[in-house]
């Protein structure tokens, strides 16, 4: 559907639970959080219900995130649900990679196209000073496994702090070695993440074309997000770079994102919204559903306002999903 800023709105973020077997220091509090209680969060009926009103309404790309998508029970059970809806098109997930192993061939046949992996180094010291967990190998062996069972993958680097010119250039020649588009993406300041300042994409292109000359726009990717994609002389490596906070890119947004217990968030970084939990466990009509959302969406915010700080506390990016 299209919102009152003249913008397609065909994407839906998914957000299945608010737990998560990490605890990435841009993310989450060392101690964790008080998880949602089971009856909190929406049941695989509910969220499809609403899937079925967006498809309605013009949703044709959902995004499975978290917390970690992959330790709800059965996710594969939503998946198949997810994609056997008329209308939807793709559906795909972002997870940390940990449980892909065990879970990447049930995922593909319950219809799932792609894995976003977050994985922020490629050298294992740090990864466990930035998850606070000691898991870097099971997500290699993820990834390894994702590919094998004809998943598209593609990374997530979150970029918290500058990266040395040699993990950027790790990332690139993973990228070139494994064909895996890597995308760095600017630490946005919510939650936890405002405690760290982000490192401009423009630095990482420049040590990028440093070494391997310059970059050039590629449309090869594909993907329904923000990311827009490079790649350099013989096109076996590409990268992508996601610049929430240099580049606002809101006015060509397409997606609103539905919270795991029930909200649907009209903006990464705004309260702006309508609870849907509420009226599904009230019995509302698949009509009324339908209109609900229909009136919440064409209210979505025309951007978001990172550089001011409200003095509210802001969610964590693990009830948001990213
Ligand atoms: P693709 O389908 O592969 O394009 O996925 P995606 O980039 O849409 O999803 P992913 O979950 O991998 O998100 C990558 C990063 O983009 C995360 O840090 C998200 O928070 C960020 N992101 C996604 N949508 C938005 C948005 O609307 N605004 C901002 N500022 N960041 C977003
Ligand atoms: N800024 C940018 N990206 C973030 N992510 C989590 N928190 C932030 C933040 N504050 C990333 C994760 C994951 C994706 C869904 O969002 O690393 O890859
Ligand atoms: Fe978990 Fe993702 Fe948050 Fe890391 S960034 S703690 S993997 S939800």
């Amino acid at each position: 559907m299209i919102d009152r800023c003249s913008r397609t709105i065909d994407y839906i973020r998914i957000s299945v639970t608010d737990r998560c077997n990490l605890r990435c220091v841009y993310c989450m509090p060392e101690e964790g959080i008080v998880p949602m209680s089971h009856g909190d969060i929406l049941t695989y009926h509910e969220i499809l219900r609403i899937c079925e009103a967006g498809a309605r309404l013009g949703i044709r790309k959902v995004k499975v995130t978290g917390g970690e998508p992959l330790v709800r029970k059965d996710i594969e059970v939503l998946i198949k649900g997810l994609q056997s809806i008329p209308g939807i098109e793709d559906v795909t997930m972002t997870t940390n990679g940990c449980l892909l192993k065990e879970k990447a061939a049930l995922l593909k046949a319950a219809g799932l196209s792609s894995v976003n992996v977050s994985l922020d180094t490629l050298n294992p010291e740090r990864f466990a000073e930035i998850t606070r967990r000691d898991c870097f190998e099971s997500v290699m062996e993820g990834i390894e496994s994702a590919l094998e069972a004809g998943l598209k993958v593609k990374i997530n680097c979150a970029v918290m702090e500058e990266l040395s010119k040699e993990e950027v250039l790790a990332f690139a020649r993973f990228s070139m070695e494994r064909r895996i588009p890597v995308r760095f993406i600017e630490m946005m300041p919510i939650g936890q993440g405002k405690r760290y300042k982000a490192m401009e994409n423009d630095d990482l292109a420049g040590i990028l074309s440093e070494t391997f000359g310059p970059l050039r726009e590629s449309r090869e990717v594909k993907g329904n997000g923000p990311a827009v994609y490079y790649t350099w002389g013989n096109e076996t490596g590409f990268v992508g770079f996601i610049s929430a906070v240099s580049h606002r890119f809101c006015g060509s947004c397409n997606r609103v994102r539905l919270t795991s217990d029930g909200f649907l968030k009209l903006c990464l970084d705004s309260p702006a919204g309508v609870d849907l939990k509420r009226p599904l466990r009230e019995g509302i009509s698949d009509g009324d559903l339908l209109d609900l959302m229909k009136q919440s969406i064409q209210s979505k915010p025309e951007s978001h306002h990172f550089e001011e700080d409200n003095g509210e506390a802001s969610p964590n990016m693990n009830q948001i999903g990213g």
